[in-house]
């Protein structure tokens, strides 16, 4: 694993460009569950919960699943290793942009800045009748469904549901990301959700090289992956920093070192 870590490494110090991918299994060492595998959410709750038809026909029901996973459950969750990697890697201009398909905000509370919410953010409630939007933690959710305070609409968390489209913004921001770079880092997902799934593939057409970090392979290990790291993000992301960290240190000390010799001091 550490030639695979070096060769990474070496990718991400020569690239101009470089924007993550990230999914569910970036966040399951914060504590929240991926949604496949053995022991997902989908094994545990019907997708169907999200699905804004049955979500508009059943709304009570619909938010009693959304508040136990999204909220009753995933409140605690805090930013892991790799999270903050990823925000001190933007620090040090190592990285440029973070494409999530992940709702649970834990990217922006580990400090990354530059973060396209590829499916929304739970951390955000809006009114289906004014459109208006509220913090997650200004709303009750101790009766249900809850309601607008100011025209008494129906209320919904601020992520895509199955069935929803994806936000404008983020889809064309994500795209243009996945065009101009140059290492597409992709961390914890299956690749099996449209059109995110989409992104890794046209950042390879668009001649990126391709770093992959899962626990198991994906629908981009065989293909497009030209790097394949196993394992849990965490680990690996600290191992990366380690690398990336130091090599860029004694970089800038090279440089400062031949500025200092071309003035002679
Ligand atoms: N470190 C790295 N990868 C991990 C870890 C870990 N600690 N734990 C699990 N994984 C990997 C799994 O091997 C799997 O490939 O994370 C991935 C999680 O896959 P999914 O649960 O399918 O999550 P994701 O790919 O993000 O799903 C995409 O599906 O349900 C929708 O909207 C939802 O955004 C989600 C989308």
């Amino acid at each position: 694993m550490e030639d695979k870590i070096k060769k990474a490494a070496d990718l991400l110090l020569k690239s101009r460009f470089t924007t993550a991918f990230t999914g569910a299994g970036i966040s399951v060492e914060s504590g929240i569950p991926p949604f496949r595998g053995n022991d997902g959410l989908w094994s545990k709750y019907d997708p169907r919960s999200l699905e804004i038809s049955w979500f508009m026909q059943h709304p009570q029901e619909a938010w009693t699943i959304i508040k136990e996973i999204f909220y009753d459950f995933f409140e605690e969750a805090k930013p892991n290793k790799a999270h903050l990697v990823l925000a001190e890697m933007e620090q040090r201009a190592l990285l440029g942009r973070i494409i999530t398909q992940n709702i649970d905000n834990l990217h922006q509370e580990a400090g990354s800045k530059e973060v396209y919410e590829f499916h929304g953010n739970s951390k955000r409630i809006i009114c289906l009748g004014c459109h208006r939007v509220y913090p997650a933690k200004d709303i009750s959710l101790a009766h249900l469904p809850p309601t607008c305070r100011e025209c008494g609409g129906l209320l919904k968390p601020d992520f895509v549901f199955f069935g929803e489209s994806i936000p404008q913004t983020a889809l064309g921001a994500s795209y243009e990301a996945a065009s101009l770079s140059d290492v597409l880092i992709i961390i914890g997902t299956t690749g099996e959700v449209m059109p995110a799934n989409q992104i890794p593939f046209m950042a390879k057409s668009a001649g990126s090289k391709i770093i992959e970090i899962n626990t198991e392979q994906s629908n981009y290990t065989g293909s497009i992956a030209d790097i394949f790291i196993q394992g849990k993000a965490g680990g690996i992301m600290e191992k990366l920093a380690i690398e990336l960290f130091t090599t860029s240190l004694d970089n800038d000390q090279d440089g400062i070192n031949q500025d200092l010799e071309i003035h002679g001091q």
